[in-house]
């Protein structure tokens, strides 16, 4: 089957739910398209569940193609979306479009994600003149999650809920193809993804969005320092590893790795004449 279009994905909105996983590399973006997934995210969340850094903060652009290229390869009729790190345009807005174009032109991106900050509108609506679709990203931002108060449910107030709405409001009016909604309560999603005429895709932001995204190392189970309440565990991988990497270290010891079968012959003539 081809790739979607955000006109596709557009049209998916009160039809039928959208689905979303993140990738960093390449088998993984291979499973994901395998297994039909919608669209694939190539976020910033590296950061901590691939190279254990804090904060998606530190993530660089030069990072983010990197990993961006690997999920193309992997997936290459998916629908990719490359995350905008923090550094392509919280820093100066004026850069956004130049390195939106990059994960474009460079690792093969059909569109780019920022989060909201005080000059998000003027980012997202200078991608998109570009010619690149824009998904917006409201609720919880990690980018800017210390003005926030941390990692915490957002919109919980009828006046953070207000102001959140009239954010993703006007992420469609700039033209973002889509919003993300994150650590919203259900009802406020529900309201933003009835308001809005683009999707909403939803994580820790009720069953009403559009569609849903998970972190795939979250919900895999790869990734188990900390485990939001919107994640679901479909996997014990990290178990799974650990498991396995105990039989090698025990067939190792005892002799029985490697068995016939993994083992290469030299023909018994040739072996002789090696020491005459
Ligand atoms: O970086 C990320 O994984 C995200 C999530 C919202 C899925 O932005
Ligand atoms: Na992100």
């Amino acid at each position: 089957s081809g790739k979607l279009t955000v006109q596709d994905i557009q049209g998916f909105k009160g039809r039928r739910k959208i689905t979303m996983l993140t990738a960093y590399d390449y088998p993984m973006a291979h499973a994901i398209e395998s297994a039909g997934i919608d669209m694939i995210l190539v976020g910033d969340s590296v950061a901590n569940v691939v190279l254990g850094l804090e904060s998606t903060k530190d993530m660089t652009m030069d990072q983010m193609i990197y990993h961006a290229c690997a999920v193309r390869r992997g997936a290459p009729h998916t629908f990719v979306i490359g995350d905008m790190p923090f550094e392509a345009y919280q820093k100066d807005a004026a850069r956004s479009a130049g390195n939106a174009a990059r994960f474009v032109h460079e690792a093969g991106c059909d569109a780019v994600k920022l989060e909201w900050f005080d000059c998000a509108l003027e980012a997202a609506e200078s991608v998109i003149r570009s010619g690149i679709p824009v998904m917006g990203h409201v609720g919880l931002t990690p980018q800017t999650a210390d003005k926030l108060g941390g990692f915490k449910v957002q919109g919980k107030d009828a006046s953070a809920a207000r102001a959140l709405i009239r954010q993703a409001l006007d992420f469609e009016k700039v033209g973002c193809f889509a919003v993300l909604l994150e650590c919203v309560p259900d009802r406020v999603a529900r309201l933003v993804t009835e308001t809005l005429s683009v999707p909403t895709i939803g994580i820790g932001a009720g069953p009403s969005c559009d569609g849903q995204v998970l972190v795939t190392h979250d919900m895999l189970g790869l990734f188990e320092r900390y485990k939001p309440r919107f994640v679901k565990a479909y996997a014990r991988m990290n178990q799974d590893m650990i498991k396995a990497f105990e039989v090698f270290k025990d067939e190792v010891r005892d002799g029985k790795f490697p068995a016939d079968e993994h083992i290469f012959k030299i023909k018994e003539e040739e072996f002789k004449n090696i020491r005459r």
